[in-house]
């Protein structure tokens, strides 16, 4: 299969990649590197991208920036980034991936805990997961040509933890690896599911939850 994965160069986007590649041709998307780039928040550049490309197999999203913050100090503008980016930006994704899909392609977007979990100062965070999935679930009933869409919404992630340290947006302190959230795309991508969202990884200890 040809599979096109934007965020290839994060921690989830790379390691979906590197599960990939053995059996597929992976096509790498980057934003501020690689030789094929896409802002996902432009629709233009999205659709160079796919007139670029051409018809692939399957369409993989691991970007989308968040915004945490208290309710009652966030600005217009700090939620607005919070929808555009990363659920506006993914949804323009899938929609505009449709006519290049091959038929039975897939398309597979990330949501994240936060549509599960809810805490303080992710009021913008779940609506945008919550509306990545419910997006996906009704967008699957009018996939055309045996096309499909689906949704990875992945727990608190080993290395990003890691790579936050102190600076977690998240207050969870045990993560899943990459490795192993990638097989949820993988399964995505290589099966026949449609509509679905697909919970990857813990959201940490009972000690986490209540910590807040
Ligand atoms: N990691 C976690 O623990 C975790 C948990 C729950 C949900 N998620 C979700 O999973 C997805 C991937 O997370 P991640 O941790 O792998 O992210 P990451 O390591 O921060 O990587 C993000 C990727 O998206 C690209 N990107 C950023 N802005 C973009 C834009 N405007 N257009 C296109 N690509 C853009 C980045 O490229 P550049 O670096 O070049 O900008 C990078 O390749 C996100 O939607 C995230 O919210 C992650």
């Amino acid at each position: 299969m040809k599979v096109l994965i934007i965020g290839v160069t994060g921690v989830i986007g790379s390691a979906i990649a590197k599960g990939l590649s053995d059996k597929h041709e992976v096509i790498p998307v980057g934003h501020s590197s690689g030789d094929l780039r896409v802002d996902i928040t432009d629709t233009n550049s999205i659709t160079q991208l796919f007139k670029t490309v051409g018809r692939v197999d399957a369409v993989v999203s691991a970007a989308g920036e968040m915004f945490t913050g208290p309710l009652d100090t966030m600005t217009e503008e700090q939620m607005k980034f919070g929808f555009m980016h990363k659920l506006l930006g993914q949804l323009n994704v899938a929609r505009l991936a449709i006519p290049f899909l091959n038929d039975g392609g897939s398309i597979t977007l990330s949501s994240g805990l936060a549509s599960r979990i809810h805490r303080p100062g992710w009021s913008v965070l779940s609506s945008v997961n919550i509306g990545i999935e419910i997006f996906s679930t009704v967008a699957a009933l009018e996939m055309p040509r045996g096309t499909r869409i689906n949704v990875v919404s992945p727990g608190a992630v080993t290395e990003s933890l890691e790579k936050w340290g102190d600076s977690a947006p998240l207050p969870i302190h045990i993560g899943t690896p990459s490795a192993e959230v990638a097989l949820a795309y993988i399964g995505l991508v290589e099966g026949t599911a449609n509509g679905t969202v697909v919970d990857v990884g813990g959201v940490g200890t009972e000690t986490d939850l209540l910590d807040t």
